[in-house]
């Protein structure tokens, strides 16, 4: 697959309010918070990026994200990575100390994290059974207590699906599901 397809998303976030981006079932979350400290894994082109510094303008983001090209859960080549980090850090560009990105695969970025440290964690990496495991694994500890564990494509992507509910299990929670299938509970 070409990235053309998540091209289309920057003009449609720009263009279109109708357009509703992967983590646009937080929203409405973050913004009564004070100051939430939100970490989002997988970033791409930058809409939820983007959509959830927006929604509060005391929010800050780190953003977890190797931009090197990759096959997805489906089978489909995600290339032209390069090209994506320059538009996303473009994006960014105008957000300064609100933002930070640290370019590595998330197995390597959570090392570099402290644990209860977060409001929000929103996964979007790789939508394997397998990554997300360990995603949930490497950083649940990152979170403080009452902030928010989510994810996205929990109906759209079975793995994602198996991979969330097997850890929620795990750490006796209870999934909801949210706008623009979300998934989430609060620790
Ligand atoms: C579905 S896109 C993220 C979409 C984005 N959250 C949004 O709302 O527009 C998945 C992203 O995960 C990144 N990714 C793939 N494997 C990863 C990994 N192991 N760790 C972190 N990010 C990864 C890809 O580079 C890609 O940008």
């Amino acid at each position: 697959m070409s990235d053309i397809i998540t091209f289309n998303t920057e003009t449609q976030a720009f263009g279109q309010p109708i357009f509703k981006c992967s983590g646009y079932g937080l929203g409405a979350m973050v913004a009564k918070m004070q100051e939430p400290k939100v970490l989002e894994i997988g970033c791409d082109i930058g809409d939820t990026t983007q959509f959830l510094l927006d929604s509060n303008p005391h929010l800050t983001l780190t953003g977890v994200d190797p931009y090197v090209n990759y096959v997805d859960w489906n089978g489909n080549n995600l290339n032209e990575r390069e090209v994506v980090y320059e538009r996303f850090t473009k994006r960014m560009s105008g957000y300064k100390n609100r933002f930070a990105l640290i370019r590595e695969y998330s197995d390597d970025a959570a090392e570099r994290l402290l644990d209860n440290f977060f409001d929000v964690i929103f996964i979007d990496g790789l939508h394997e059974y397998d990554q997300l495991t360990k995603d949930c694994a490497n950083y649940y500890s990152k979170l403080k207590e009452g902030g928010v564990f989510a994810g996205h494509d929990y109906n759209a992507i079975p793995g994602v699906r198996q991979a969330a509910d097997e850890f929620a299990a795990k750490v006796g929670k209870t999934i909801q599901i949210t706008e623009s299938d979300v998934w989430y509970w609060i620790k």
